[in-house]
C-alpha cells in the first residue's frame, strides 16, 4: 500500500530552520575579512613540512564560510587540492567567487554537513577547522568524522576563540540583523549565544579520538589543537 501524506510523521512536514549564515552572509564575510585573526601562517606551519605540501595534497576546510583559508592556502600552495565545505549555499557561492577572482584552479567548494562528510575514510591529508565548534550541535560527532576521513599521516588544525564577549558579539549582531530584515521573524538553527569552550572542555573534545599525536595550546584569544591521526590503534 502506498503511503499518503497523512501517514508521514509530522516531523517531516516541518520546514527546516534557516541558517543565520545564509541569511546575513554578507555580514559574516565582512567580519571574517576585517575583524577575525588570520591564522594562515600557523596552519601552514602545523600541517605542512617546511618545504611545503607534496603535490596533490588533499586539504579540507570544514565550515569554510566565505572561503578565507581555502583560498589563501590554495593561492600560497598551488600544489594543494583544496575543498571548502559549508552548510550555507550563499557562503559557498561567495567562496566560489573569491576563488574565481583569484583564478584558483586548485580550490573548490562543496555544500555538505561536517557531521557526515561525503568523503571516503582515510582519503584526506589535511583539515582546517576555524571557529566551527562554537555553533554546531554535535562537536564530538565532527571530531569523529575528521578522524575517519584523515589518512594515517593526516593532520587537523583547529582554532577556536576563547573570548566570550568578542565571539558572542558578531553572532548577536547577526541575530539582530536577521530579525530586522525578516518579516515575520524567521527561525534559525544557530544558538543565540556562541558556545565558547573552556580549555578543559576543548582539550577533552579534541582528545575524544585516539590520535597518534596531539598538541593543544592557547593564547589570549584562541585555543588550538593540532592532531595527527596515526593508525588509530
Ligand atoms: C563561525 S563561521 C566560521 C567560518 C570560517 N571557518 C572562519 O574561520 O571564519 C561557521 C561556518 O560554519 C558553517 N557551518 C555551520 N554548521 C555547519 C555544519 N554542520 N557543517 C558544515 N558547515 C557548517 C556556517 O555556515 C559558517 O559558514
Amino acid at each position: 500500500m502506498q503511503s499518503t501524506n497523512a501517514d508521514m510523521p509530522a516531523r517531516s512536514l516541518q520546514p527546516k530552520p534557516d541558517s543565520l549564515f545564509e541569511r546575513v552572509a554578507w555580514f559574516y564575510a565582512l567580519c571574517r575579512e576585517y575583524l577575525f585573526r588570520d591564522h594562515t601562517e600557523e596552519i601552514s606551519h602545523a600541517l605542512f613540512p617546511p618545504n611545503g605540501p607534496r603535490p596533490g595534497t588533499r586539504l579540507l576546510e570544514l565550515g569554510c564560510g566565505p572561503g578565507f583559508y581555502a583560498c589563501r592556502l590554495s593561492e600560497e600552495f598551488p600544489e594543494l587540492r583544496t575543498t571548502g565545505v559549508d552548510l550555507s549555499e550563499t557562503l559557498i557561492r561567495r567562496a566560489e567567487s573569491r576563488a574565481a577572482a583569484r583564478h584558483l584552479s586548485n580550490c573548490s567548494f562543496q555544500h555538505a554537513d561536517a557531521h557526515s562528510l561525503p568523503h571516503p575514510s582515510q582519503s584526506i591529508d589535511a583539515i582546517v577547522v576555524s571557529r566551527l565548534f562554537l555553533i554546531v550541535p554535535d562537536k564530538e560527532g565532527i571530531v569523529r568524522e575528521i578522524f575517519r576521513v584523515l589518512k594515517p599521516t593526516g593532520r587537523v588544525f583547529v582554532a577556536e576563540p576563547t573570548s566570550g564577549f568578542r565571539t558572542r558579539l558578531p553572532l548577536a549582531v547577526m541575530w539582530l540583523l536577521a530579525r530586522l530584515t525578516t518579516s515575520p521573524a524567521g527561525k534559525y538553527r544557530e544558538p543565540q549565544q556562541a558556545d565558547v569552550m573552556s580549555h578543559p572542555d576543548f582539550t577533552r573534545l579534541m582528545k575524544s579520538q585516539p590520535w597518534s599525536a596531539i598538541d593543544v595550546h592557547y593564547d589570549g584569544w584562541y585555543q588550538y589543537a593540532v592532531c595527527e591521526r596515526g593508525d588509530g590503534v
